[in-house]
């Protein structure tokens, strides 16, 4: 289930640090992550499902709003912390929207780019969800 999780933050005088490693922080085993960045006033990301790909999202810089939709019901993220990940499991459809200025997303995911992974059209992925 997609869910907000606290990750841990290492506070010091000389400046926090918080850490991600594979299947402790991060529910899965890494193979991929990228980031977005310097994303004009007003723009969104996203807007697609991963047939079979979990990800982290997590706010490193900035804020800006993840919006999930599992194919009946919509759930809007406002991720503002760095020390927060959003998880997202699998079939959900989500793009990314409102982002601050200088806000940086970094996505963690458990697979690598595959574009056949990617379910572009929203009522084909309702469809994938009904008959699941
Ligand atoms: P896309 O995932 O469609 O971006 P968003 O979901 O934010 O709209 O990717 C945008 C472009 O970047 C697309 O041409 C594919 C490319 N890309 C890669 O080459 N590797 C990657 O890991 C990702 C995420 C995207």
């Amino acid at each position: 289930m997609h869910r907000i999780f606290e990750i841990n933050k290492i506070p010091d005088e000389r400046g926090n640090l918080s850490v991600l490693q594979n299947n402790k922080e991060i529910p899965f085993e890494i193979k991929r992550v990228y980031w977005i960045y310097d994303v004009p006033g007003g723009e969104m990301r996203g807007g697609h499902a991963y047939k079979n790909l979990s990800e982290v999202i997590i706010a490193l810089s900035g804020s800006y709003d993840v919006v999930l939709h599992d194919g009946e019901k919509e759930y809007r993220y406002h991720l503002n912390r760095s020390y927060y990940g959003l998880y997202v499991p699998k079939m959900m459809w989500r793009y990314i929207e409102n982002f601050s200025t200088n806000s940086l997303a970094l996505i963690v995911a458990d697979d690598f780019y595959k574009p056949e992974e990617y379910i572009r059209d929203f009522d084909a992925f309702k469809e994938m969800q009904k008959k699941k």
